[in-house]
């Protein structure tokens, strides 16, 4: 029986790639698909979110608007990296379809209390939507099986510093706040943060990208195309977000490190800051958090690689 997941994302490159390992992985089945500002505005992310799935032949997925800008910070995008339409410039076919009229906190909670206690949540972007249906919905965070976030640098290996600034990564940066309530919401929760995904043995080279241009399906020429232009400007496409997605795929590619997550929230240059203080909980009725402190990188890489290039 296969899991039910849901992926909160702001696509995004690597939120794209992610998007295309879900459609491969027969582990799960994406039933929902919602959209926050992050690497770019909601509309944007939206309309990319829209067209990956329509391009890989997934149009019947929902896709559900959530927030178009953070709780309380102001929006700041990341295009700089992601090219000027968030989605390496592709110009993919627009898709055939509206995105869902009901929002994306409404369709989260909904896809949580169908199943309760079953489903899981992948969020690879700035935590807004996911902040805002805890908040609506007080029961919602131990109606998940799981809550995986992409974000964070912990210290927790060499790589785990920040990327937007030098001591927080992007996701958390852009709404700490969300982040905090996020964190402290007694939801079980999985993180991989930049402790893992930068490291470069997970990302892909020109060398999985030769393989990627071989390919001769629309996974493979979308995946080819995203990652050529991330190789092409920065020598290697990160996949951040696949890899959130391989803790749902395969728990034994990570090694996790437990305790209770801080962020800083304050507007300094401290914000986003994530703490993870390990050990004892001092109330056991609240799962402990679980950040990733190691990866097998080939061994992730080869999985998606092989599920991308899947006839
Ligand atoms: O810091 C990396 C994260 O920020 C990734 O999820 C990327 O897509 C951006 O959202
Ligand atoms: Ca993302």
């Amino acid at each position: 029986m296969s899991l039910s997941v849901a992926l909160d994302i702001d696509p995004g490159i690597d939120d794209a790639l992610a998007v295309a390992l879900a459609l491969r992985s027969s582990e799960i089945r994406l039933e929902l698909v919602t959209t926050v500002a992050g690497n770019g505005p909601l509309e944007m992310t939206t309309r990319n979110a829209l067209r990956v799935l329509h391009y890989l032949g997934a149009g019947h997925v929902p896709v559900a608007p959530g927030a178009p800008s953070p709780l309380s910070k102001p929006f700041h995008g990341a295009l700089e990296y992601h090219g000027s339409d968030a989605l390496a410039d592709l110009d993919l076919p627009e898709a055939q379809k509206e995105p869902d009229p009901r929002p994306a906190h409404q369709l989260l909670f909904e896809f949580a209390s169908a199943a309760p206690g079953e489903r899981v949540v992948v969020a690879t972007g700035p935590l807004t939507n996911i902040a805002i249906a805890f908040q609506r919905y007080p029961e919602m965070p131990t109606l998940l099986r799981e809550l995986v976030i992409m974000g964070g640098a912990f210290g927790l290996t060499g790589y785990g510093t920040g990327n937007h600034t030098p001591v927080a990564e992007f996701n958390i940066w852009q709404d700490p706040e969300a982040a905090a309530i996020v964190f402290g919401s007694g939801a079980r929760i999985a993180v991989v943060g930049l402790d893992v995904s930068n490291d470069p043995s997970t990302a892909l080279d020109s060398t999985n990208l030769a393989k990627l241009r071989a390919g001769v399906t629309p996974f493979s020429r979308l995946a080819a195309d995203l990652t050529g232009y991330a190789v092409a400007r920065h020598s290697v496409c990160a996949l951040h977000d696949p890899l959130a997605l391989a803790v749902v795929l395969d728990r034994s590619l990570f090694g996790f490190a437990e305790g209770r997550v801080t962020v800083h929230t304050a507007g300094d240059e401290q914000q986003g800051r994530t703490i993870l203080l390990a050990g004892a909980q001092e109330d056991s009725a609240i799962p402990l958090t679980a950040v990733a402190a190691a990866v097998e990188g080939a061994r992730f890489k080869k999985l998606f690689l092989s599920r991308i290039l899947e006839d």
